[in-house]
């Protein structure tokens, strides 16, 4: 295929990016028309792999943006010696780096190895020179914010000089059928720094997170033209470079503290991948005239949409609370399977009383207070028991699990409270307390003498 060192670039021809202009531009049957060249090479670091949908494809521009120092440099380096072992051979350009800067840490990593090339230049006229005569089957650009074209006249790192260097890289890729990443710095508000159309112009936006204090690193694609967004990369940064993680979800919930409240698992899911990550919330009387909510890895918009169905169908009087919520390990959740988990954390937050750590929740609260089903249910209620989870509340529609997993069926929000907790929050009456598996559920404690006076709950 095309993507092999030194090969002939052969997909000029039926590539989708060749014109096809002009009076004799002739329409081909679509099955005529070969897909070879999309074939995608997989890099050998398995979780950059994972989010890329199998690996890099030939001619393909992909960005790799990120905050300064949470590791694009030092992933791109392993890529490159990872594909440098299966005898593809790579140009690096350092434009923020000496070349003596990127060779310390390529020998750090064990990444100095043959078939690599370095150069360091900000110039894309010596750069798009020096990848024509050596022929890399990938070129790597350190960052694309750092090169300028001498012609353009404006500053590196301008739109104008992002815009017209990400365009001549891109047709260099097309033409000569070379993956070419980019590296690209991100804005304070997380978006790629430059003109908004370089994300149009490239095939991949890769986005590299993570606490550079803290070890965990997330890979996610919000663009892919040759594969699914959905995908999550997990890596951790070690002295030895970034190292992918085998069983995330057991770095994720290592700290878990037991026995307090505002703590449960959640089963989400990541692209494919389950993961049972630990949601947090805190409540307190607020301090300010305006209460604050906080959400953390969490949408603001469904803790808002959450507060209302549990201040409407719970009878939870939260108008005069602050409110955080917050996921462990920076992880992202949009998706609603997580509702449940994050309004009973916000339950137990309130009443004091901790879920067991045993227990998982899972499914979407709807505004009417009802639970509903969620996709792959399945699949996380195995990661749960597989992980050592012995109970998961789950909305009354949701089929049969491990059977390692006792699972506690509620039909709404407020059924799951008073089956977990075994507290049923009442409008002017106050708390009731159940006894009805609570107790059981939330670490063996008898709820009734822990939710003696909680004036919050009470509307
Ligand atoms: P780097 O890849 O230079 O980040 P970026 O290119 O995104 O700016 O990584 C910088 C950080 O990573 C730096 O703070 C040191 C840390 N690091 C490690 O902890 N272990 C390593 O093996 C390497 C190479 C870097
Ligand atoms: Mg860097």
């Amino acid at each position: 295929m095309s993507f092999a060192s030194g090969e002939t670039p052969s997909r000029a021809a039926d590539s989708p990016f060749s014109s096809a202009s002009g009076p004799n531009a002739t329409p081909l049957p679509l099955r005529s028309i070969s897909a070879d060249g999309a074939v995608a090479v997989a890099t050998g670091i398995g979780e950059l792999d994972r989010v890329l949908g199998g690996g890099l494809v030939a001619g393909s521009v992909t960005v790799l943006g990120g905050e300064p120092g949470v590791g694009k440099s030092t992933l791109v380096l392993q890529a490159l010696a990872s594909l440098a072992a299966q005898g593809r051979s790579s140009l690096l350009i350092a434009a923020e780096e000496s070349g003596e800067q990127v060779r310390r840490r390529a020998e750090r990593l064990g990444a100095a190895v043959d078939g690599c090339y370095l150069l360091a230049t900000t110039d894309l006229d010596v750069v798009l020179s020096a990848a024509g005569q050596l022929e890399p089957s990938v070129l790597v650009v350190d960052s694309i914010q750092a090169v300028s074209d001498s012609a353009c006249g404006s500053q590196a790192g301008s739109p104008s000089q992002v815009r017209e260097c990400a365009g001549r890289l891109v047709r260099y890729a097309k033409s000569l059928g070379v993956a070419t990443l980019l590296v690209g710095h991100v804005t304070k508000d997380g978006g790629l720094a430059g003109p908004r159309t370089l994300e149009h112009l490239v095939d991949t936006v890769l986005s590299f997170d993570g606490d550079r204090h803290q070890s965990l690193r997330l890979l996610s694609a919000s663009k892919h033209r040759y594969g699914p967004t959905g995908e999550l990369g997990l890596f951790e940064m070690t002295e030895m470079g970034l190292s992918g993680l085998v069983d995330p979800s057991a770095l994720l919930l290592g700290d878990r503290c037991r026995g307090v409240p505002g703590s449960i698992a959640v089963p989400v899911l990541e692209g494919r991948r389950p993961l049972v990550i630990e949601v947090q919330g805190l409540v307190g009387p607020t301090t300010s005239g305006v209460p604050r909510r906080v959400a953390q890895g969490v949408v603001g918009g469904r803790l808002a949409l959450l507060l209302a169905v549990l201040e409407r169908r719970c009878h939870l009087a939260l108008a005069a609370s602050d409110v955080f919520v917050s996921t462990v390990g920076g992880l992202r959740v949009s998706e609603p399977a997580a509702d449940l988990g994050i309004a009973l954390a916000l339950v137990s937050a309130v009443t004091g009383i901790a879920i067991g750590e045993e227990v998982v929740a899972c499914g979407e609260v709807g505004l009417a207070g009802e639970l509903r089903r969620v996709q792959a249910i399945e699949r996380r209620l195995a990661e749960a028991a597989r992980l050592g989870f012995r109970r998961a509340v789950v909305p009354q529609s949701a089929p049969e699990g491990p059977i390692e997993l006792e699972l506690l069926r509620a039909g709404t929000l407020l059924e799951a409270v008073r089956l977990l907790l075994g507290v049923v929050p009442a409008a002017r009456s106050g708390l009731r307390t159940e006894t009805c598996g609570g107790p059981e559920l939330s670490g063996g404690r008898d709820v009734r003498t822990l939710v003696r006076t909680p004036p919050s709950l009470v509307s």
